[in-house]
């Protein structure tokens, strides 16, 4: 029996040492296979993937291959090559590891499935005449819900204390909810509130779900929660009189088509939940705190916000002339440029000779990882962005007013500057949307709200370094806010 286990355990020990034995040759990216075997650098990575970039990066330059959790995955920093990867996706795919990604996180598989046919079917809903009603319905919903929070008040002229994030994130998450996948406020259905907070506890989970760390406890709560939100999320976009969007309903079709069966239908809703309300709401926070805590850039966005409100309403309507808002764009784009982290990973499904604009080469091996980390080069890349640490709301604004696009890096000319929606065929459809929902929720905010912070010395808080490569970070802590209903309104 004793030497069973000793040879199995022998056995192992050879195995991990067999499968770590990769060297690199000359024109590989340098290889940092980190101490422990096979693990690697998984644990400092999960901690903090930020800080693990940089110290790698100021080791090794701007291209390099680390052994995570038995994979390899080689990391490119540097954003005026970004191009050679997003624009091969013949030998850099981007849907296998997405599909892994699905498995893990919604226990979701959808083989038969044509990206290519659902990403077309998107981006016509998400644009146009159709991106025109679902922002006129979400202005509605926000509106909405914003009156339903005064009405339920005893005490119209006191003061409500709050938390800036989960105030943000509820009312975005709730409002984009109702325009996406439910219509009407109507009490027999399912209570919005009900799904952002099952959601919340599933948001918490994400990636440690991701990168299969759940302790046996959180695993439970994890399927728990999910079972909850499949539920919850059944009957979205079927049926007519489901008052869902035309998206849904178009999305529910493809699937049905694709001969996907119930069950896993349910669960692709909580997919789309996840990419259409997991980043609007932290992303809308980060932008009203750093408007809290910078006077000048809260003064340049109110003014602007003002002359909208001031224009006449007769001749074009709130939402038309919502449109254009230069100070408030580059504010956004300023907010996300610090706290959109992104991954942009492709899997290497063919040996392929990666050329960077320096004019080295390096051969990639197949089944390696390729991962772009766009928050350490170009957002937050000292030669691109002066001072990258601080929010300067009108970074991304020329003298006359006008978004400024250009940005430079060693004398070149960036098309890559700050890359909070991705790029390249794998994109963010919902741009525009994401974006419009925002500006109509710090409107709305503005103009409503008499918004403060309880402490008006206080300071940003931390961010959650656990989410670095998971979109729009998370703060660790909040900020306490104190708002109360204006008068006029
Ligand atoms: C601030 C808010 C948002 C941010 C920062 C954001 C960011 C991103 C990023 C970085 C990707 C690319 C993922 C990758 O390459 O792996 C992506 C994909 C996507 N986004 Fe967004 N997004 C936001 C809001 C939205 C909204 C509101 C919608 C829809 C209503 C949406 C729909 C999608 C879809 C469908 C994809 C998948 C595209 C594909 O699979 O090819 N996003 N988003
Ligand atoms: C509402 O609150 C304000 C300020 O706290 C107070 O002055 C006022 O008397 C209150 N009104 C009612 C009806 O309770
Ligand atoms: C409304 O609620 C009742 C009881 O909860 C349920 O039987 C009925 O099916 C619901 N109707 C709709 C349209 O959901
Ligand atoms: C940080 O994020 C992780 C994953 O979302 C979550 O489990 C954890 O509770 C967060 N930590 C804090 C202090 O908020």
């Amino acid at each position: 029996m004793i030497w069973t286990i000793l040879l199995f355990v022998l056995g192992i020990i050879l195995f991990i040492i067999f499968s770590s034995k990769r060297s690199r040759s000359e024109s590989e990216p340098p290889l940092d296979k980190g101490v422990i075997p096979w693990l690697g650098h998984a644990l400092e990575f999960g901690r903090d993937a930020a800080k693990f970039v940089t110290r790698m990066k100021m080791k090794h330059g701007d291209i390099f291959t680390v052994q995570v959790a038995g994979r390899y995955v080689t990391v490119l920093l540097d954003p005026c090559s970004y191009n050679a990867v997003l624009e091969d996706p013949l030998s850099l795919d981007f849907t296998r590891y997405a599909q892994v990604l699905m498995d893990r996180i919604f226990s979701l598989q959808l083989p038969h499935h044509n990206p290519a046919v659902e990403k077309a079917m998107m981006k016509q809903q998400f644009s146009g005449k159709s991106l025109a009603c679902l922002s006129s319905t979400m202005h509605q919903k926000l509106q909405c819900l914003l009156l339903q929070a005064q009405r339920a008040r005893h005490n119209r002229t006191d003061w409500n204390t709050d938390r800036l994030f989960s105030f943000s994130y509820s009312l975005l998450f709730r409002a984009g909810y109702l325009t996406l996948f439910r219509g009407e406020l109507n009490n027999n259905q399912t209570d919005p509130s009900d799904v952002y907070d099952e959601y919340r506890k599933f948001d918490n989970l994400l990636t440690k779900l991701a990168r299969t760390t759940l302790k046996p406890e959180e695993k439970r709560t994890a399927q728990c929660v999910r079972q909850r939100l499949w539920e919850l999320l059944a009957p979205a976009g079927l049926g007519e009189g489901s008052g869902a969007s035309q998206w849904l309903r178009s999305y529910r079709h493809l699937l049905q088509e694709e001969g996907v069966d119930e069950e896993t239908q349910r669960r692709a809703m909580l997919l789309q939940l996840w990419a259409t309300q997991g980043n609007v709401g932290p992303a809308a926070f980060w932008l009203l705190a750093f408007l809290l805590t910078n006077p000048e850039a809260m003064k340049a966005v109110r003014r602007e916000f003002s002359s909208i409100s001031e224009q006449d309403s007769a001749q074009c309507p709130l939402l038309d002339r919502l449109h254009h808002t230069p100070v408030f764009d580059s504010a956004l784009e300023e907010a996300l440029r610090l706290t959109a982290a992104p991954f942009i990973t492709r899997e290497v499904v063919q040996p392929k000779t990666l050329h960077l604009a320096d004019g080295k080469e390096y051969q990639l091996r197949r089944g390696d990882r390729l991962c772009l980390f766009p928050f350490i080069s170009p957002q937050m890349d000292p030669e691109i962005h002066l001072e990258p640490q601080r929010f300067k709301y009108d970074r991304f604004l020329n003298q006359d007013g006008s978004a400024k696009t250009d940005f430079f890096k060693g004398g070149r000319r960036l098309k890559y500057y700050t890359m909070p929606w991705g790029a390249g065929t794998n994109g963010c459809v919902g741009k525009h949307f994401a974006i419009g929902s925002i500006r109509q929720f710090v409107y709305l905010v503005l103009f409503h709200l008499e918004l403060e912070l309880c402490d008006p010395e206080a300071q940003m808080p931390e961010v959650n370094t656990s989410r670095y490569g998971f979109g729009v970070l998370q703060p660790e802590g909040d900020l306490a806010i104190r708002y109360r209903f204006r008068h006029s309104h």
